[in-house]
């Protein structure tokens, strides 16, 4: 990448191996956090890429969508959707069931925080398999919005996890090797 804000968030982001379980190595966007300068390019950039495009929900998947959503939800003057894990919602949920490298999981979006034709933006920190953006995209049509794009920091290309997501777009900064 020839913009030198993506060489310093790449380079703030701490790889960790054997963690949560042996062979894998971890992401970790909390070294990103710590670098000031990081953390504000990093929303700088997707805030240029979707001011002013009519978006107007911005749906964060737990939980570190929950850190990088609500400052672009502010910036561009859209609202943010918490997509969750299961029970943790108070009011009336949609569910959806994905699956995972062992078993499933459910994701949980509130009833009626989003308006049929809403154009929405899927902001994740990372994209392995893409099973996890499938299911929010899948929750948000379900109730009649407008998927625009996945937006994730960093994307693991090996997973293909791309390819699971169709033709929906997904705008990531960062590839690691
Ligand atoms: C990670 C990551 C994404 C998801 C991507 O979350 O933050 O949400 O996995 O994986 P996928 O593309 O294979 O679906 P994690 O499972 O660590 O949950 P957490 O954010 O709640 O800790």
């Amino acid at each position: 990448a020839s913009d030198p804000r993506i060489t310093r968030i790449a380079s703030s982001i701490r790889v960790i191996p054997d963690f949560p379980k042996p062979g894998i190595l971890f992401q970790d966007i909390t070294t990103l956090l710590l670098d000031i300068k990081a953390f504000r390019d990093t929303i700088d950039l997707f805030v240029e890429r979707y001011k002013e495009k009519g978006i107007s929900v911005v749906a964060g998947v737990e939980a570190r969508g929950f850190i990088f959503g609500p400052p672009i939800a502010l910036a561009i003057g859209a609202k943010f959707i918490p997509m969750r894990k299961p029970h943790k919602l108070p009011g009336p949920v949609i569910s959806e069931e994905y699956s995972l490298e062992y078993g499933t999981d459910v994701m949980e979006m509130h009833v009626g925080a989003v308006e049929p034709g809403e154009k929405v933006l899927v902001i994740d920190d990372l994209i392995a398999t893409g099973g996890t953006l499938c299911a929010a995209i899948k929750l948000l049509e379900r109730v009649g919005a407008v998927v625009v794009e996945c937006a994730c920091v960093i994307e693991l290309p090996e997973l293909k996890g791309r390819d699971r997501l169709g033709d929906k777009p997904l705008f990531v900064l960062v590839s690691p090797a």
